[in-house]
């Protein structure tokens, strides 16, 4: 990691640190107003170098790589912020920062519409085999049209849409679904309003009713220990073996084993997945399998919408360093006392 500190004159500036590596441009404004510690090589620091790095700061800028617990919090007696560049916080032990009173900030809102795109772009990826079928041409497998004998998928239009996790994500999936005169159903903690869902063509049913009757599942919801395998083998039995599962939420959310072997076994048609359990790391079945689509965890990575959710995360460190209320505060309960 490198420091901007002037080692002749010792800098007065409040000490941050820049946990993985960031756009030059967002590095250049944050070192006008902080001394920075900054690990522009992106490798991600072990629990100890985060320990020993959190106890020498007042603010951070981290990444769902981070895992910030009372462990990595224990030395830090002077930081007063982290601010996660991803919407989700799960790699946050809010509890355990609130404790220590540290705010803990995240960057909802502005990724919403990239990360739907993205959503959409790997179902119709996976409905309709194109992957596979690149996969078929590139290795000269391609010889003749042919009615039966090319990659037949699975239609989008028309078809229903089931999404598990109604936040502001499946709903900008329900938006896009509307616009292929899909049928959109979805299963959330609580029902959106009846405007929400008179927006998004959307009805409530059952995560059973759902699975039973969706053409394609679209997951979205937050990554809790609660939510740990919602989709599993038996909620795969449930499945249309027509169907296809959609992954863009987070890696633990479906069981990645007992998907490898619905997919080999053609329990359901196929899967794309943007996320997985232990990522990077892929389940070693899963890899094997013809019907899955696979994206390195992009859903939010255009350069636009990266750029917006650096900026939005050191707005937080900004406010946050200055006794002013982070603009996406989690945990305001640290702001007000
Ligand atoms: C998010 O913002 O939560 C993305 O998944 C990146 O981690």
């Amino acid at each position: 990691m490198t420091t901007q500190a002037n080692p002749t004159f010792p800098s007065t500036k409040p000490k941050i640190l820049v946990a993985r590596a960031i756009f030059p441009e967002a590095l250049a404004k944050l070192e006008e107003s902080f001394e920075v510690c900054s690990n522009q090589s992106d490798k991600i620091l072990t629990p100890e170098e985060l320990q020993k790095a959190l106890s020498e700061v007042e603010g951070a800028l981290v990444a769902g790589s981070e895992r910030i617990d009372a462990s990595a919090l224990s030395q830090a007696t002077n930081l007063k912020v982290i601010a996660n560049i991803s919407v989700g916080y799960n790699n946050f032990d809010v509890p355990a920062m609130t404790a220590a009173g540290v705010m803990a900030t995240n960057t909802p809102d502005i990724l919403t519409d990239t990360t739907a795109d993205f959503g959409f772009a790997l179902l119709m990826a996976t409905a309709r085999r194109i992957t596979e079928s690149e996969h078929w041409v590139r290795g000269g497998k391609w010889d003749q049209w042919s009615i039966v004998n090319n990659p037949l998928g699975m239609d989008l239009h028309h078809s229903t849409v089931g999404i598990i996790g109604m936040g502001r994500i499946g709903q900008g999936i329900a938006k896009r679904g509307l616009g292929f005169g899909m049928k959109v159903i979805y299963h959330n903690r609580s029902h959106l309003s009846d405007a929400d869902e008179q927006a998004c063509g959307a009805t409530y049913v059952s995560k059973e009713e759902l699975l039973r009757t969706a053409d394609h599942v679209v997951l979205v919801l937050p990554y809790t220990t609660q939510n740990h395998h919602t989709i599993g083998a038996p909620e795969i039995a449930l499945m249309k073996p027509t169907a296809t599962l959609i992954n863009i939420a987070r890696g633990g959310i479906v069981d990645d084993g007992a998907l490898a072997q619905a997919l080999q076994e053609g329990k359901i048609f196929a899967a794309g997945l943007d996320v997985f359990e232990g990522e990077p790391q892929v389940h070693p079945e899963l890899l094997k399998c013809r019907n899955i689509v696979l994206a390195p965890h992009i859903a939010s990575a255009t350069e636009k919408t990266r750029r917006a959710m650096v900026d939005l995360a050191i707005e937080n460190l900004f406010a946050a360093l200055a006794d002013k209320r982070p603009p996406s505060l989690i945990n305001a309960e640290v702001f007000s006392t």
